[in-house]
């Protein structure tokens, strides 16, 4: 198991819903990722970041699904710029991750875990305290200029 990485500098804005383990909750999940994005005006890609949710979320609701559990999903806008997505769910384990994340597109399987590094994000994964794991995408991102205005989400 991989540590998380360490975020650089502290973290500026924070946030964290739960959702239930469905995929009905996919669309509500990607609406309030991006506004949320869009509302810091967070400086790196935000469709890309609302795309690396979207696999992230899909992936704990197929591998990681436990009656009744709820899938959780933070996000912290780092003050690096850089962007930590957090999506947690209720197995505690994650079956030959290293191998899975260092998978190249001529791989036979999924593509989102090589989607989201070919995105630009750093991933592992970690324990919970209470149970079940968290599966963490880190993107670097780019500082905001100071005085500059958020970059606006362009409507999908
Ligand atoms: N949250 C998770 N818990 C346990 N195993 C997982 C989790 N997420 C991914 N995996 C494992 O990693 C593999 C690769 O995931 P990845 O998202 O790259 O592909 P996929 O989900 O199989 O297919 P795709 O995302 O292309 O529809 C999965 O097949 C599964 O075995
Ligand atoms: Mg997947």
């Amino acid at each position: 198991m991989d540590l998380p990485p360490t975020p650089t500098g502290a973290i500026r804005h924070l946030w964290q819903t739960d959702y239930t383990m469905v995929y009905r909750s996919l669309p509500l999940i990607r609406l309030h990722a991006r506004r949320q994005l869009a509302m810091w005006g967070w400086p790196g890609d935000q469709q890309d970041a609302v795309l690396i949710i979207s696999e992230l979320v899909t992936n704990a609701i197929n591998y990681g699904r436990v009656v009744d559990a709820l899938v959780a999903v933070r996000l912290a806008y780092l003050g690096s710029g850089g962007l930590l997505v957090d999506v947690s769910d209720a197995v505690g384990a994650f079956p030959d991750f290293a191998n899975l994340v260092r998978g190249d597109m001529l791989q036979e399987g999924g593509r989102g875990l090589w989607l989201a590094r070919r995105l630009g994000a750093e991933l592992c994964w970690f324990l919970r305290d209470g149970g079940g794991k968290t599966v963490r995408a880190h993107l670097p991102g780019i500082a905001p200029e100071p005085g500059t205005s958020p970059r606006p989400l362009p409507l999908a």
